[in-house]
């Protein structure tokens, strides 16, 4: 249930992932109320066609409108390359921030030489969002895109860190940041060279490694989180259409499609702070 007021924020990821988003938004919008949905049965959608990535996009638009919620964020970079003009038709006239643009726009600040690698799901880097986001930014950039599926499950179980995180981080970083051949690298416009400056954790749930991918890409590499760009990013389009709320204390309905005991033990962890199972409502989308 969603209290009377300004109506809640409706931020939806294939899982937990997003929570990380969640986070950001909480810190920076600390008067409003969300409505986080985790499509947990159906996760990942990083390996799904776009087809189907896009039907299931618009079945959690549909459920969180009948929240009445008064704006949408895609807080799942798969979501965001390949569902977005879909959902903002959905849901016209609510604004609906996805984390893609965001995080293209860090990069392009973040990075001196214009060298930058895209960790993301299979689906994103297929779909070529970030590549294109970020051309369209600094057109002189040298992008790779590395499909790096397996860190969704390394943060869905809960080993995000310690030598298991490093060794799966390095499987798919440490040629290219060796200078060698790269595992599994789409390397797009990149010429070869010298290795990145700045890694775009261009999934929601790669925040939770960054530990372990900094083990790999060693300490002066920047390290781009979306969540943060993109809470700021809506915190911009509130105020900017005057939805914001101007007072009042936060606070988060939780919803997913599986496994509440699950979504509250390992979300936590994502979120920063405890979730309690009886907190997680279930529905079928
Ligand atoms: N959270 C999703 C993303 O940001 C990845 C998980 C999945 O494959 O569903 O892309």
């Amino acid at each position: 249930m969603t209290r009377a007021g300004s109506p809640p924020i409706g931020v939806f990821d294939s899982g937990i992932g997003g929570l990380t988003v969640l986070r950001a938004l909480l810190a920076q919008l600390p008067h409003e109320r969300f409505a986080y949905l985790g499509d947990t049965a159906r996760l990942p959608y990083g390996t799904k066609t776009g087809e189907t990535v896009v039907r299931y996009c618009l079945q959690a638009a549909d459920a969180l409108l009948d929240l009445d919620v008064k704006c949408l964020v895609v807080a799942c970079n798969t979501a965001s390359a390949v569902a977005l003009a879909a959902i903002r038709e959905r849901v016209a006239p609510l604004p609906v921030i996805g984390v893609v643009e965001p995080g293209a726009e860090a990069a392009c600040v973040a990075s001196r030489s214009g060298y930058i690698a895209v960790m993301a799901t299979e689906r994103t880097v297929s779909g070529g969002a970030y590549r294109q986001a970020i051309l369209e930014r600094r057109p002189d950039a040298r992008v790779v895109s590395l499909a790096a599926q397996l860190l969704v499950a390394l943060a869905e179980e809960g080993l995000a860190e310690g030598p298991i995180a490093e060794s799966i981080a390095r499987h798919y970083l440490g040629a290219l940041f060796a200078g060698g051949a790269e595992c599994g690298a789409d390397r797009g416009n990149d010429r070869g060279g010298s290795a990145p400056d700045t890694v775009v954790l261009g999934c929601t749930h790669f925040p939770m490694l960054a530990a372990a991918i900094r083990a790999v890409v060693g300490p002066h590499v920047r390290i781009v989180d979306s969540a943060e760009t993109a809470a700021a990013a809506v915190r911009s389009e509130l105020f900017r259409s005057g939805l914001a709320s101007p007072d009042g204390a936060s606070a988060v309905q939780f919803i997913a499609t599986d496994g509440a005991e699950r979504f509250a033990r390992v979300g936590s962890r994502f979120l920063g702070r405890a979730i309690r199972p009886g907190e997680v409502q279930l529905i079928d989308l």
